[in-house]
C-alpha cells in the first residue's frame, strides 16, 4: 500500500532540531524516508538528534537565524550542495513570559528577530529559484497563543499571532511558485522550553492548573511532529495559509 506520507526523495530543513518539537519532528521525517537538514546553534546537540535518525544522507547545518540577513544565502549554500529542498520546518523559537509594563524595545525586538524575521528571512531564501522543489511546503511553529490570550505572554504570543498573519498572506505570493506555506500552533507540549517557562512563571499547582485547561492533558513532542508531517507531505498538497491547532482541547473551551 502507498503510504500518503512517504518523504523518499526529499531533503527537508529543520530550524529547532537541537530540541524539543524540531528534534522530534526532525526525527520523524526520518522515518518518513526524508533526508534532513538539522539546523540550531548547538552542533552537539543537532549531533545528538542526528544519532536518533533513521536513515541516511541527513547533515547538520549550524546557523544562528539571529543572523537574519544572512539566511537566504545560506539556503543557497545548503540547496547547491543538496538540490533544491522539498520542505522547511521553522521551530526554532524563544520564548519570553514578561508583562508589558516590563517590556524593553530592545527585548521586544529581539524576540521578534528570532521568532518573526527570521521566519520571513527563511520563506524569502526557499522561494529562491532553484532552492525550493514545486509542491514542497513550509511549516512555522506559531502557538496557539497565538489565537487565544493568557496573562503574561503577550508579547511571545504577538510573535506568535505574527507568523499566522504572515503563512496566510505569504500564501497567496508563493501559490504562483507552486509553494504552498502552513502554521501548526500547539498549546503546551512537554519539552525543555514548556519545563523552563513553566519553571520561571508557575508554583506546582498552578501547572497542575494548567494542564487541567487541556482536556487530553498536555501534549507530546510527537502529537505536534505528526501535524507538521501531514502539512508537509503529499497529504497536504491542497492546504495552503492555515493554521493547524494541535492543542489537546486547550482552545475548544
Ligand atoms: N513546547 C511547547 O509547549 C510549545 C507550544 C507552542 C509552541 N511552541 C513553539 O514550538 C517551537 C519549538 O519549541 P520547543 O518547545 O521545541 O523549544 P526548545 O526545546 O526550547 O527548542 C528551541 C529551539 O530553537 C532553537 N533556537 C533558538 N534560538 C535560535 C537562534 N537564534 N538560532 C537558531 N536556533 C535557535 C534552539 O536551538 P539552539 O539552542 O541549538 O540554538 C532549539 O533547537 C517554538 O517556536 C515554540 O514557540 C512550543
Amino acid at each position: 500500500m502507498v503510504n500518503p506520507l512517504d518523504m523518499q526523495g526529499r531533503m527537508v530543513l529543520v530550524t529547532g532540531a537541537s530540541s524539543g518539537l524540531g528534534r522530534e519532528t526532525a526525527i520523524l521525517l526520518s522515518e518518513l524516508n526524508a533526508r534532513v537538514a538539522l539546523s540550531g546553534r548547538s552542533r552537539e546537540r543537532l549531533e545528538e538528534t542526528l544519532s536518533q535518525m533513521s536513515g541516511e544522507g541527513h547533515r547538520i547545518e549550524p546557523f544562528d537565524l539571529n543572523e537574519t540577513d544572512a539566511i537566504p544565502d545560506w539556503i543557497k549554500r545548503i540547496t547547491a550542495e543538496t538540490g533544491p529542498l522539498g520542505g522547511l520546518v521553522h521551530s526554532a523559537g524563544v520564548v519570553t513570559t514578561i508583562p508589558v509594563q516590563a517590556a524593553t524595545t530592545a527585548r521586544i525586538e529581539s524576540l521578534m528577530r528570532t521568532n518573526v524575521t527570521s521566519a520571513i528571512m527563511l520563506v524569502k531564501g526557499f522561494r529562491r529559484p532553484g532552492c525550493a522543489l514545486g509542491g514542497s511546503g513550509i511549516v512555522l511553529f506559531s502557538s496557539v497563543m497565538g489565537i487565544i490570550g493568557s496573562p503574561g505572554v503577550s508579547i511571545y504570543a504577538a510573535s506568535k499571532a505574527a507568523l499566522i498573519g504572515f503563512a496566510r498572506s505569504a500564501a497567496l505570493e508563493l501559490a504562483a511558485s507552486g509553494l504552498r506555506i502552513n502554521c501548526v500552533a500547539p498549546a503546551v507540549v512537554e519539552t525543555e522550553m514548556a519545563r523552563r517557562a513553566a519553571e520561571m512563571t508557575q508554583t506546582q499547582e498552578q501547572h497542575e492548573a494548567m494542564e487541567r485547561l487541556h482536556p487530553l492533558g498536555f501534549g507530546r513532542p510527537r502529537d505536534v511532529a505528526h501535524a507538521a508531517a501531514f502539512l508537509l507531505a503529499g497529504t497536504g498538497r491542497w492546504i495552503t495559509g492555515t493554521t493547524l491547532v494541535v492543542d489537546g482541547g486547550y482552545s475548544a473551551a
